[in-house]
């Protein structure tokens, strides 16, 4: 079976393309390589013994988003990772991120459209939720006005698919992730920011590599037990199993609605300083960080209600905060000495 998965090269992507292909599913990857490298395709392979179909065309190209599905017409589904995710970026840069997130989901759903059978799948964030009022975050909590065009993207991209399965053959998953985190456990593939890293792991291995001097812990009086903000930390293997189980769900027609939604987290919530502690402890490092003041528009914690994605598509995260670190360091360690 024939599946597509745009911004296949990219660190969650790249992930899904594996387990896809462990699962005998066959992979076309379509990519811009805006934040990727080709260079993914050999760590897939190495991984999986099997080179996905990568062909490296930008979404926004509307007449090649049109030729690519005319070329390849036995699609049993399509993963959309493709989309610009930095918020910050977004805030200064809100057209860019109208176009590179919003016209390319555009795109291709009026390709999917036009089918009879049409399997669709969203990365979505935790990020709709903003500050959830309960904790742990379930599907039901209401989706909260958006604090950057970033997010905005997410909340609208959800809202275009669920207009467009009313009157297509299109059925669809939402997978609203917490904070993906880790490498593959061979360490051939991880994640591999551009510039300096926004994200908190990601920040902490490169500064624990000397690339960075010092973590800056952003803020230390939320009200939390130990005052830094709490997140849900999911480790990416098991992240990118989760999407095909959706995948599987929808290919099987096992879906009870023509859009489902599904949180993917672990469940636990763990402080800024405790994945800091944690990461002291496996690596036997002392890290350099220093408190400063809050980061406009980071919420004070969230943290997933799994039941949904648990009892329903019958998945759990099966790895720890502490495996997700240990994969993230050996993947910096390696990176970094190539
Ligand atoms: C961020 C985005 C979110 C996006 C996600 C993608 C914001 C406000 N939110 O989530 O929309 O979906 O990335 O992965 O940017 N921290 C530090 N020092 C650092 C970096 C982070 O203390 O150098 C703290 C943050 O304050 C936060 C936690 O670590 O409490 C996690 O931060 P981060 O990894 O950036 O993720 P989110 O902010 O949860």
């Amino acid at each position: 079976m024939k599946v597509v998965v745009t911004g296949g090269l990219g660190f969650i992507g790249s992930h899904t393309v594996v387990e896809l292909q462990n699962e005998g599913f066959e992979v076309v990857i379509i990519d811009n390589l805006s934040n990727s490298t080709a260079e993914v395709l050999d760590g897939i392979v190495a991984i999986t013994g099997v080179k996905p179909i990568f062909e490296k065309l930008d979404l926004r190209e509307k007449s090649a988003v049109q030729d690519f599905f005319k070329r390849h017409n036995d699609v049993h589904g399509v993963i959309h990772f493709a989309a610009s995710k930095a918020v910050g970026e977004s805030v200064g840069n809100p057209l860019s991120y109208y176009e590179n997130n919003l016209n390319t989901l555009i795109y291709v759903l009026q390709e999917l459209e036009k089918k009879e059978v049409a399997n669709f799948i969203f990365s979505s964030s935790c990020t709709v939720y903003g500050q959830a009022e309960t904790m742990p975050i379930n599907e039901n909590s209401a989706v909260q006005e958006a604090m950057s065009p970033y997010g905005n993207t997410k909340q609208i991209g959800e809202e275009i698919i669920t207009d467009i399965s009313k009157v297509s053959a299109i059925n669809a998953i939402l997978l609203r992730y917490f904070n993906p985190i880790g490498a593959h456990h061979s360490i051939n593939i991880g994640e591999l920011p551009t510039g300096v890293p926004q994200n908190l792991v990601p920040f902490i291995t490169q500064t624990a590599i000397g690339l960075r001097q010092e973590l800056m812990v952003y803020g230390d009086d939320y009200p939390t037990p130990d005052g830094t903000c709490i997140r849900d930390y999911i480790h990416v293997v098991d992240l990118a199993k989760a999407h095909v189980i959706a995948l599987q769900r929808l290919i099987n027609k096992n879906n009870v609605e023509k859009v489902e939604v599904f949180n993917l987290g672990t469940g636990v919530g763990s402080s800024v300083l405790e994945v800091i502690h944690a990461f002291e402890k496996m690596s036997g490092k002392k890290l350099p960080y220093k408190i400063v003041a809050s980061r406009e528009g980071d919420i004070t914690s969230a943290y997933a209600n799994t039941d949904k994605a648990n009892t329903i598509l019958g998945w759990k995260a099966a790895l720890n905060l502490e495996e997700a670190i240990d994969s993230a360091w050996k993947w910096e360690q390696k990176v970094r000495a190539l």
